[in-house]
């Protein structure tokens, strides 16, 4: 690897945490710090407040070989390093504007505490344009002899896979005014084998936006396809797979169902919409993906509905809650919304998630939630299934058949061959396939 860098990581959320922790398994000096105290003292103690695989080894071996520690004294931190990264949220406010606060605030203790020059790295995602303002800010806060150049270096990593993403990134883009500056930051990821792109600021800000907001238009445009093959009697895999063959489209990001959720394709989609709007574009293709992604889920609900009749007083069995397998996220989770609607309509929800079971009981405590799959699925009249979570692929479904009511199943994320369940004797109904 190269030389050992001294960096602070500013926001202990999913990006810092794990590219704190990643950074200093490359050989870096790391301190990841964060304002909130309860969270720094539970990191403090090993623990770690996400769900995230092979996080906590990852901590741990790296905080007893010195190289991370954590903190809530943000202005020492920022103090002891040379690199600042930026990682704190930037939700979307009601207006539909990225909220820039928690970014702004820490511009300011970086500009109150920085004694020496330093380069600042914008991890948080935020709208084109953002990189310049905070230099700006600096600019105008900092002592005049102190130099702070602020790169941006958009994170790609994706919840459950963040440690194998940050490890083997498709590419690290560096976008940078101050080409030292950039050149800095791409000298932190010499260990890693990747293609290294860089790019002025505002088109680093906006590869982030653009391949999110891609990626979730892959996965509308699957949907209404899969729309399309339930009205013509066509198997919506068969279709992705023929699709996905060629090069040019490719195989991942065209798996039907009911939607994409998470922090971070919604909030992106409608924030780049929202920042074409501020520059006068009407950026008609997200409009639709958004559209069709909240139409995807009533879609759903209306599929329930039409398969178990009068849902009044029926015992429904939700399997998987998490907005996608090997998370403990709930943010914008397609079951949510989807719980929410079959119960006012009367449904008796008995819900079942490998991980995130306590935080839905936090966050809807009239939901009983289930920790063994075959509790959740004792005398249901329907099955829906909302997450493909591997220890939902592999329950004993000859056990399941006999502990139901009736066998019907929902699946919202296709998780299985049509012929085997209904060699097992359920009616299986799913997204963009016959039944
Ligand atoms: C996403 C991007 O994939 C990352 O590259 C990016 O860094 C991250 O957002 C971010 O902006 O921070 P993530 O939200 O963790 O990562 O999850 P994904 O694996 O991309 O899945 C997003 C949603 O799309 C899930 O609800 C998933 O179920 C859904 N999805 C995905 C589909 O419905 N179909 C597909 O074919 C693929």
């Amino acid at each position: 690897m190269g030389e050992a860098a001294r960096i602070t990581v500013i926001g202990t959320g999913y990006v810092g945490l794990v590219s704190g922790a990643c950074l200093a398994e490359m050989g870096h000096q790391v301190i990841c710090a964060d304002q909130a105290e309860w969270k720094v003292a539970r990191l403090q103690q090993g623990e770690i407040p996400i769900y995230e695989p092979g996080l906590k080894e990852l901590v741990a071996t790296n905080v007893s070989a010195n190289r991370l520690s954590f903190t809530s004294h943000i202005g020492g931190a920022i103090r002891s390093s040379d690199i600042i990264i930026i990682a704190v949220g930037t939700p979307t406010q009601d207006n539909g504007d990225v909220d820039m606060s928690q970014v702004n605030n820490v511009l300011t203790c970086i500009a109150a505490n920085a004694v020496t020059s330093k380069t600042i790295v914008m991890k948080s995602t935020v709208p084109v344009g953002s990189g310049s303002l905070a230099e700006q800010h600096l600019r105008l806060l900092a002592a005049s002899h102190i130099h702070l150049p602020v790169v941006s270096n958009p994170e790609f990593l994706r919840e459950g896979s963040a440690i194998w993403d940050t490890f083997h990134p498709d590419r690290i883009v560096i976008g940078a005014k101050d080409p030292e500056a950039g050149i800095r930051i791409a000298r932190l990821h010499a260990s890693l084998r990747a293609e290294v792109l860089h790019t002025d600021r505002e088109s680093a800000e906006l590869i982030k936006y653009a391949s999110n907001a891609f990626l979730a238009t892959k996965i509308s445009f699957i949907n209404e396809m899969a729309n399309v093959c339930e009205k013509v009697g066509a198997n919506i895999s068969l279709v992705a797979k023929g699709m996905g063959l060629d090069r040019r489209i490719g195989p991942h990001f065209l798996q039907a169902g009911v939607g994409y959720g998470g922090s971070c394709f919604p909030k992106d989609t409608k924030a780049q919409l929202k920042l074409a709007q501020n520059v006068d574009y009407d950026f008609q293709i997200l409009r639709a993906v958004i559209d069709v992604n909240r139409l995807q889920r009533e879609r759903f609900v209306t599929k329930i509905e039409r398969e178990v009749g009068c849902l009044s007083g029926k015992r429904i069995a939700v399997l998987g809650l998490a907005f996608k397998p090997n998370t403990d996220d709930l943010r914008d989770a397609p079951a949510l919304d989807i719980i929410s609607a079959l119960q006012q309509q009367g449904a008796l929800i008995q819900a079942y998630d490998p991980a995130a079971a306590e935080l839905v009981m936090e966050r809807m405590p009239d939901v009983p939630v289930f920790t063994d799959p075959y509790e959740a699925l004792d005398e249901v009249d329907a099955i829906v299934i909302t997450t493909e979570w591997e220890a939902i692929r592999s329950l004993n479904w000859r056990l399941v058949r006999s502990l139901v009511k009736a066998p019907l199943i929902v699946d919202g994320r296709n998780m299985f061959e049509p012929v085997e369940m209904s060699q097992l004797g359920f009616t299986y109904v799913s997204v963009g396939r016959e039944t």
